[in-house]
């Protein structure tokens, strides 16, 4: 068992954690109060190359495996959450979807503008009632021989107006159930296509989170991903790629609080002496850094099985599970190290632990993981 890292690892973790110090920290306190992502930031995220990191060269992808994405993840998200979602929903849901399940046509047209930042993705599976129930979808798309006709509303959507591409989930045969679920994609200026109001959010106020009306939008059938009642799959394996990404980006937010919680720590003095000097606060510390020492383990674990290609359906979600639990329990101490500047925004660490708590919400709840988790140690 190795579990060092290689030298291409290690530079693509200090490339994002340069870009992060250097491009991200500036600014990241304003965007989190006016809740907005510069266009030009996303650009340069593409041009230097986060934003289609594993996927395939010849469509413009980085082409890196699934540890150097979460090595790339922890760094971006040590400084601004809002910008990891991003990358996140990109890299893992949208570009990884359309490479491994995208036609050659699909991937021509769209997967290669996708990984260069040129356009932007984002991935429509939720709705006002069918949040965790996924397969419960309104939203439907109905067979009209060349295209389908879509219907329908989707909420809480990363991306929501900065996208230029959707991946969009849909019902075509209600009768069939989940085998009756298609996925597809749906370009911005589509008729029919709504973006409904920005939602004001706790965390993660950087990005942009829109709901989305389908009013009668005719898409192609060249769109649709997969065969005729693929979706549901289609959206079940991009979610279990996606939950590795969004366990990094928890681990990222527990390992910044901290970070910046140990620095504070150290020059902060209270009753005579730096407070890291009292085991109030050295206490805090030691469990701080344990935790997030294993959930790096559990995300390590989960990427690697998927660059093996083993199956990461349970690894996946054992380290999304703990990845953004330890981001909470982090986070609330980072702040406590604090004391009264760790409530005041100067000081970062109230934003992450803001930033926080959506780990334990989207791309799958806790419950939900622990769904998965239990079904998968049960089954035999
Ligand atoms: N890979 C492949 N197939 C899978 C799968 C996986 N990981 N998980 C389930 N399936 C398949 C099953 O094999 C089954 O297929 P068959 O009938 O052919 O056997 C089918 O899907 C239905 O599976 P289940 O019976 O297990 O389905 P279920 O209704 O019990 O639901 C669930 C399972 C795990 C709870 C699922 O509904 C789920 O993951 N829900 C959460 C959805 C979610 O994560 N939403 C987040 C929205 S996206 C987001 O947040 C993005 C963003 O903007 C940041």
């Amino acid at each position: 068992m190795d579990f060092k890292l290689t030298e291409e690892h290690i530079m693509i973790r200090d490339a994002a954690r340069d870009f992060a110090k250097q491009e991200l920290l500036p600014g990241v306190i304003e965007r989190d109060e006016k809740q907005e992502f510069p266009k030009e930031l996303i650009k340069k995220m593409g041009e230097l190359g986060f934003l289609g990191m594993m996927a395939s060269p010849e469509y413009g992808g980085g082409g890196m495996d699934t540890i150097s994405y979460v090595l790339a993840m922890e760094e971006l998200s040590k400084i601004d959450a809002s910008a990891s979602v991003m990358v996140s929903v990109n890299n893992s849901l949208v570009c990884w979807g359309l490479d491994t399940f995208g036609s050659e046509e699909q991937k021509k047209k769209y997967l290669s503008k996708l990984t260069t930042g040129e356009k932007l993705g984002a991935f429509c599976l939720s709705e006002p009632e069918a949040g965790s129930d996924a397969t419960s979808q309104r939203t439907t798309a109905i067979d009209k021989g060349d295209h389908y006709i879509l219907n329908g509303t989707k909420n809480w959507i990363t991306n929501g107006s900065s996208a230029d591409y959707y991946l969009v989930i849909a019902q075509t045969d209600k009768e069939k159930k989940h085998k009756g679920i298609n996925a597809f994609i749906v370009e911005k200026d589509f008729e029919g296509f709504e973006i409904g109001p920005k939602e004001q959010k706790l965390g993660i106020r950087g990005s942009d989170t829109h709901s989305l009306n389908f009013n009668d939008v005719k898409v192609p059938k060249e769109n649709r991903i997969g065969e005729d009642g693929f979706g549901f799959k289609f959206a079940m394996k991009t979610l279990s790629g996606g939950r590795i990404g969004i366990a990094a980006q928890a681990l990222g937010i527990a390992a910044g609080a901290y970070e910046l919680a140990k620095d504070y720590s150290k020059q902060r003095k209270a009753f005579g002496t730096e407070i890291c000097n009292h085991q109030a606060i050295a206490f805090k510390l030691a469990d701080m850094h344990t935790q997030i020492e294993a959930a790096r383990h559990l995300v390590m674990k989960a990427a690697w099985d998927k660059d093996q290609g083993e199956n990461y359906d349970l690894s996946g979600a054992m380290a999304k599970l703990h990845a953004s639990k330890t981001a909470m329990d982090v986070t609330v101490e980072a702040v406590q190290v604090h004391g009264g500047n760790g409530y005041v925004k100067e000081y970062h660490v109230e934003r992450l632990m803001r930033d926080a708590k959506i780990t334990q919400i989207y791309e799958g709840t806790s419950e939900i993981q622990k769904i998965v988790i239990s079904r998968s140690i049960l089954k035999d």
